[in-house]
């Protein structure tokens, strides 16, 4: 795992977004896995920025997303479809066909779960997946306790991810109480993952998930598992993290990370 602190926010979502560009750059046809929320809407925003100055094309991208309320149809302003639309695919030269979420409308749960996990396997698996992380850890909508092994299924939202959610609805207990998510297994097949935590708010799950144990209590620590993993975070999030001196040093002296600093 490479943990990358950046001064701003605004710089720790400039890095992610050049990461995912670059990555798309050197192979057009690339499958990328995308997450909703808060954190990644200024990603979005730095990516629409660079398609339309030409610097990233994304006609051959295939998108997969993390996740979809169960209950809401596309054209819900709640839904994560609405979301991505809004923050991203209206914007970009992205052919929406290739756009993945799941049917949060699905009648059968379990045939959903399969139908998603088949479409990521027939195109080859995701190249580069980004994460954000939920106040109890969640990736997704993998809540605590989730298996580490899990594939995308429904999933029972805990109430640390209604607080953080429901500020959006409508009233806010309009908020669908499950989920359709990738599962952490899902997640741990992706080539790379790049993670992205912003905010005092998320610096002691940040520290949890990035030096604590593996746990399915914190399942971002899962991310522990993978051997191509990239955390980015502001000087914020990073405050409660012990080996500070460490990453800085990676970051300022290893050859991969000269294009960014
Ligand atoms: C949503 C997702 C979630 C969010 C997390 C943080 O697709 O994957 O795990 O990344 O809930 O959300 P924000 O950025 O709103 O704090």
């Amino acid at each position: 795992m490479e943990v990358i602190i950046r001064p701003t926010t605004e710089q720790a979502v400039n890095l992610t977004a050049r990461l995912i560009a670059d990555a798309i750059k050197a192979k057009p046809d690339f499958k990328l896995g995308l997450a909703t929320g808060a954190t990644m809407e200024a990603v979005y925003a730095d990516l629409v920025k660079m398609n339309k100055a030409g610097e990233v094309d994304f006609s051959r991208v295939i998108t997969f997303n993390l996740d979809e309320y169960i209950g809401l149809p596309p054209e819900d302003p709640n839904s994560y479809r609405y979301y991505m639309n809004h923050n991203l695919f209206d914007h970009i030269n992205i052919d929406k066909r290739n756009t993945h979420l799941p049917n949060g409308m699905a009648d059968d749960e379990t045939a959903e779960g399969e139908r998603y996990e088949s479409a990521i396997r027939d195109c080859g698996g995701i190249d580069l997946q980004l994460l954000g992380i939920g106040s109890d850890g969640h990736i997704g909508f993998n809540e605590p306790i989730s298996s580490l092994a899990s594939r995308t299924r429904a999933k029972a939202l805990t109430p640390a991810t209604y607080v953080q959610n429901s500020i959006y609805f409508n009233p806010p207990e309009s908020m669908p109480k499950r989920a359709f998510t990738m599962g952490v297994g899902t997640i741990l097949n992706s080539k790379r993952i790049v993670m992205l935590i912003t905010g005092a708010k998320k610096a002691g799950i940040a520290a949890k998930a990035i030096e604590g144990p593996v746990t399915s209590m914190v399942t971002g620590s899962a991310i522990q598992l993978h051997p191509n993993v990239v955390v980015v975070l502001d000087q914020a999030a990073a405050a409660g993290l012990t080996q500070t001196e460490y990453y800085n040093w990676v970051f300022a002296n290893e050859p991969e990370w000269a294009q960014y600093r």
